[in-house]
C-alpha cells in the first residue's frame, strides 16, 4: 500500500516534466527536491526520472548557475514569488542555488539505465560540469574546496541555528512590507520565525538590487557561511561526476574534477570542530565555527571522507543522539538548548538527510547505524505518512503532507 501511495503522490505532484514538492506550500520546481524526486521515479518510470533532471537544467543560467526555484508558472500561494526575485531570466527563477545533489542522482540513473541512457547522461554531463565550475568560481572560499552559502535557503536547512549568529549581520531595517504565505498553509510553530523571515527577504532584496551579479555578491553579501552540508554534497557530487567523466573518456574534465576533490578533502579540515567532535558550518566573515551538531554534520561518510579519529568521534555523536531520541537523525542535537521538536530545521527528522546519511554509513561499512537510520525512516513514514518532516521524539508529522521527496525516499530506499 505504501508503495502505491508514494507513487500516486509523485504522479499527483507532477506538473508535466517537473514535480512540485507539495502543491500548496511549494507550488514550483525546487532544485534539490527535483533531484531526489528523480530517484523516486526510478522505481516505476525511468524516462520520467531523467525528465525531472533535464527540466531543472533547462533553467540553468549561462554562467552555469542552477537556481533553487524555477517558476514555470506563477502561483499566488507562495512568497517570495518571481516578482520579488526579478531575475529577468527565461524561465523566471530565483537568484540563489541549492545543495548540488543532481550529479550523484544522474550517476544513479545511469547505473540503472546502462547503455540505453548513455546519450542522456552525456547530454547532461557538460551542464553538471558547468554547475560545479560555477561553485568553484563563485563560492569556493579561498580556493579551499568549501561551499559558501549566501542565503540560508541555499543550504536547504533554512532556519538551522547555524545561521543565527552569521545572520545577525543582515540589515532588515529597510525590508519593504511583505506577506508570508507559508503560515497561511501551516502552523507557525512548524515554520521559521518572523525575524528569520525578515532576514531571508532582506537577502533576496539585496541580491535583486545588485542584479544577481554572482561575482559581486560573492565579495559583498552580508551573509557568507561555509556550509558543511553543501560542502559535503558537492564533494560527493564531484566524485560521481568524475565517474561519469571517466566513462565518457573526458580526460581533461576528469583531471579537473580530481583537483576539486583533492582540494575539498583538505579543505574540510577547516570545518572540523575538535571541541564538539563533528564537522560544523563556519562563518567566513568572522572565521567562527557554529559549534552546532546538525544532521548535516553526519554527511562526511556520504562525501567519501575517512579518518579514523574523526570517524570515531562522529559515530559516537550519532550514537549519543540516537540514545536521546526514538528516531534518528534529528536536524539538531537534542541536547542543544535550542532543540525544538517540530520547528523545521531545529529538531525534526528529514527523510532526505536520512537517505544521504544512511547511504554514507552503508558505504562506510557502518552497518548497525546504517540499519537504524534506514529503519527509523521507514517506521516514521509507516506511522505518520509522507510528511515534510517528523518529530524525532514521537514520530508525529510536521510541515506539509503528500511530500514528494519523502515519497521518493520511500520508493528508492526506506521502503525497499
Ligand atoms: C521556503 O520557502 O520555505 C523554502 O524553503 C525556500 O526555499
Amino acid at each position: 500500500m505504501r508503495d502505491e501511495d508514494a507513487r500516486s503522490i509523485l504522479i499527483r505532484n507532477d506538473r508535466g516534466g517537473y514535480t512540485v514538492p507539495n502543491g500548496r506550500v511549494y507550488p514550483f520546481q525546487w532544485n534539490w527536491d527535483s533531484a531526489f524526486v528523480a530517484l523516486g521515479f526510478t522505481a516505476f518510470d525511468l524516462d520520467r526520472a531523467w525528465r525531472e533532471i533535464e527540466s531543472l537544467f533547462e533553467a540553468q543560467w549561462p554562467d552555469g548557475f542552477v537556481p533553487h526555484i524555477v517558476f514555470w508558472k506563477d502561483d499566488p500561494g507562495y512568497f517570495p514569488g518571481p516578482d520579488r526575485w526579478d531575475t529577468k531570466t527565461r524561465p523566471l527563477t530565483s537568484g540563489i542555488t541549492q545543495p548540488p545533489v543532481a550529479a550523484t542522482v544522474v550517476r544513479d540513473l545511469w547505473m540503472q539505465g546502462g547503455e540505453q541512457v548513455r546519450d542522456r547522461m552525456a547530454a547532461l554531463f557538460p551542464k553538471l560540469m558547468a554547475w560545479t565550475r560555477w561553485f568553484r568560481t563563485h563560492r569556493d572560499f579561498e580556493g579551499r574546496g568549501l561551499v559558501v552559502a549566501l542565503h540560508p535557503w541555499e543550504t536547504g536547512r533554512d532556519n538551522s541555528p547555524e545561521w543565527d549568529e552569521p545572520g545577525a549581520a543582515i540589515d532588515t531595517s529597510d525590508v519593504a512590507p511583505y506577506q508570508r504565505r507559508d503560515t497561511s498553509h501551516l502552523d507557525a510553530a512548524m515554520r521559521p520565525t518572523t525575524a528569520e523571515y525578515d532576514r531571508y527577504v532582506a537577502l533576496v532584496d539585496y541580491g535583486r538590487e545588485r542584479g544577481w551579479d554572482h561575482a559581486r555578491l560573492a565579495r559583498e553579501n552580508p551573509f557568507r557561511v561555509a556550509d558543511v552540508g553543501m560542502t559535503m554534497i558537492l564533494l560527493r557530487a564531484d566524485r560521481d561526476l568524475l565517474a561519469l567523466a571517466e566513462a565518457l573518456g573526458r580526460d581533461a574534465e576528469a583531471e579537473e574534477l580530481r583537483g576539486y576533490i583533492a582540494r575539498a578533502e583538505q579543505g574540510v579540515d577547516w570545518l572540523w570542530n575538535a571541541e564538539v567532535g563533528a564537522y560544523c558550518s563556519r562563518d567566513v566573515l568572522t572565521g567562527r565555527s557554529s559549534g552546532f551538531v546538525t544532521s548535516a554534520s553526519f554527511l562526511g561518510f556520504y562525501a567519501g571522507l575517512s579518518d579514523p579519529e574523526r570517524d570515531k568521534a562522529v559515530l559516537a555523536a550519532l550514537t549519543r543522539i540516537g540514545e536521546a531520541v526514538r528516531y534518528l537523525v534529528p536536524s539538531l542535537d537534542p541536547h542543544d538548548p535550542g532543540f525544538q521538536m517540530i520547528r523545521y530545521w531545529r529538531g525534526p527528522v528529514w527523510a532526505v538527510l536520512n537517505y544521504m546519511i544512511g547511504r554514507g554509513l552503508e558505504e562506510a561499512g557502518q552497518e548497525g547505524l546504517a540499519r537504524r537510520v534506514r529503519e527509523d525512516t521507514r517506521d516514521l513514514i509507516r506511522q505518520s505518512g509522507f510528511y515534510e518532516a517528523f518529530d524525532p521524539t514521537t514520530g508525529a508529522p510536521t510541515g506539509g503532507d503528500d511530500f514528494s521527496w519523502t515519497a521518493a525516499v520511500w520508493l528508492c530506499w526506506a521502503g525497499r
